[in-house]
């Protein structure tokens, strides 16, 4: 019989919208998290999350509850005033820029710190209801499995209701150096909550050190190359590199619906280089810092003027933080500004959608491009990058990519790594990748393509939990 596996995270793999009393329609939840999961296939798996919905009455939650089991997923019903301050506060203005190095504007880091505290006392009352549910739903032997700076306080939670169960619990943000992660008020709280773990897993060895260094410094206990050790007990911390399902992406690309757009997209831009950017509309993308960098590239290379065009994909996210709503507009602007210099009455140098595509846009889209711009200013992995090596079989197309992504410890080999800061740096790297030789491309490329292709979701998932297996039987005979 497979191992059950319970997969907690606080946004599911699919979103519901209501149609009607008891009807929804769902749709797949957009983001690296979401991705990477729906890669890990041959389990027994079932997800408990939020369905990023509001439901205030039963017999919608109950008809969400059916719709949602046809997909083994499980809801948490989050109600407006605890979004407000978990997700949209606590989570998304103070934990995300924080792990992402990223300080918060000076207008408003006197509002943050009023809020803090009623914010993180409802981090923990929403992670609290995620822990119910699970608690509903699990048998004996179960891994649960926790995702994600959300649900920094469930491994307390579950081990404080039944100290056998087997919990584990993954990053997929960077974590911090300790200097930055010392700022929060609740440093200490949550340390020790996700300690509860038996297993905590990061992208890279560089976050994992950056925890156990937290550990040691914060809480004065002992860091060992295993993980952290308190009072005899072992935390076991360690990198585990998310991958993608490449297969899904080569098989769609011989798809008829995915074949008819990517000729549709190739005589759309005939005569001219396409460069691409897929990215939520995020302040840790870059996104500004990209565009200037391709106005730079234009300015400096008139000879380019209308031979490229950049096509950004700007997913809307979190859209009820004043943050995000700000960045919107910025980019905006600097598009307007941009388009409206370099433009001509035919074309524009950059196409911005403020959209997320569906499966088979996104892979014509990876396919055709020449050039894929991942300028995030810090990503835990960024499984965009992945998802266009993965496409570029055939053209292998250059990958231009941030040195601060996970990825770069990946795909370091074979994109051009940039400093997404250093626009005349960045500027540079369009340029050589728009005129490299494919000599140099096709090497480049199979560099990646090897990586890619070799280390997938379903590893990434299987290595993970295998090792928490191993991490609860190792400390069952140490006791
Ligand atoms: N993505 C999506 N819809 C879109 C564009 C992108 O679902 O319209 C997916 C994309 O395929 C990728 C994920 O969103 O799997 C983004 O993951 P990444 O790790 O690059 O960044 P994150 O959004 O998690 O910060
Ligand atoms: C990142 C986070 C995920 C999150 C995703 C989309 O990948 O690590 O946990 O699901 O962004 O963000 P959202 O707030 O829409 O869930």
């Amino acid at each position: 019989m497979k191992q059950r596996l319970l997969v907690v995270a606080n946004r599911l793999p699919v979103s519901a919208n209501r149609r009607g009393e008891d009807q929804w329609s769902l749709e797949i939840s957009a983001g690296g998290l979401v991705s990477a999961l729906l890669g890990v296939k041959d389990v027994d798996a079932k997800w408990i999350g939020w369905a990023g919905v509001n439901v205030p009455d039963e017999v919608g939650q109950r008809a969400l509850t059916r719709a949602l089991a046809e997909k083994r997923c499980i809801p948490v019903f989050l109600d407006e005033e605890i979004v407000h301050q978990y997700y949209n506060g606590y989570c998304n203005n103070i934990l995300w820029p924080l792990f992402h190095y990223l300080g918060l504007p000076q207008e408003d880091r006197l509002a943050t710190t009023r809020n803090f505290e009623s914010q993180f006392n409802a981090y923990k009352r929403a992670n609290q209801m995620f822990a119910d549910v699970v608690y509903q739903h699990y048998k004996e032997g179960d891994v649960i499995w926790c995702h994600d700076y959300h649900l920094m306080f469930l491994p307390k939670c579950l081990k404080d209701h039944d100290i056998n169960m087997k919990v584990g619990w993954f990053l997929h943000t960077p974590f911090p150096s300790s200097e930055i992660y010392r700022t929060l008020p609740s440093r200490s709280e949550l340390l020790r909550s996700v300690l509860c773990a038996d297993l905590v897993g990061f992208h890279t060895y560089d976050y994992a050190r950056h925890f156990v260094s937290a550990c040691t410094r914060i809480l004065g206990l002992e860091g060992t190359p295993e993980g952290v050790e308190d009072q005899g007990r072992l935390t076991r911390v360690a990198a585990f590199p998310i991958g993608i399902d490449s297969e899904r992406f080569k098989r769609a690309l011989e798809l008829p619906a995915v074949k008819r757009h990517i000729t549709e997209l190739t005589q759309r831009f005939d005569g001219r280089k396409v460069m691409l950017g897929v990215d939520r509309l995020d302040m840790i993308k870059g996104i500004p810092q990209k565009i200037l960098a391709f106005e730079k590239f234009l300015e400096e290379n008139h000879e380019w003027n209308d031979k490229v065009v950049l096509l950004q994909i700007a997913v809307p996210t979190r859209t009820d933080v004043p943050e995000y709503q700000k960045l919107t507009s910025q980019v905006h602007e600097i598009v307007g500004r941009i388009n409206g210099r370099f433009g001509t009455l035919t074309a524009v140098p950059i196409h911005h959608l403020d959209r997320s595509l569906d499966f088979h846009a996104l892979c014509a889209l990876y396919a055709v491009t020449d050039v894929a711009l991942v300028t995030s200013l810090r990503d835990g992995m960024n499984l965009v990058s992945y998802e266009y090596v993965a496409c570029q079989g055939s053209k292998k197309g250059v990958l231009i990519l941030s040195e601060f992504a996970g990825a770069a410890q990946s795909l370091g080999a074979g994109a051009i790594l940039v400093n997404p800061w250093n626009i005349t740096e960045v500027a540079d790297s369009i340029k050589h990748a728009l005129t490299m030789s494919s000599d140099e491309r096709e090497k480049r490329h199979r560099h990646n393509y090897a990586h890619v292709t070799t280390h997938t979701a379903q590893d990434w998932a299987e290595t993970f939990v295998c090792e928490l297996n191993e991490t609860v039987a190792e400390a069952q005979l140490r006791t």
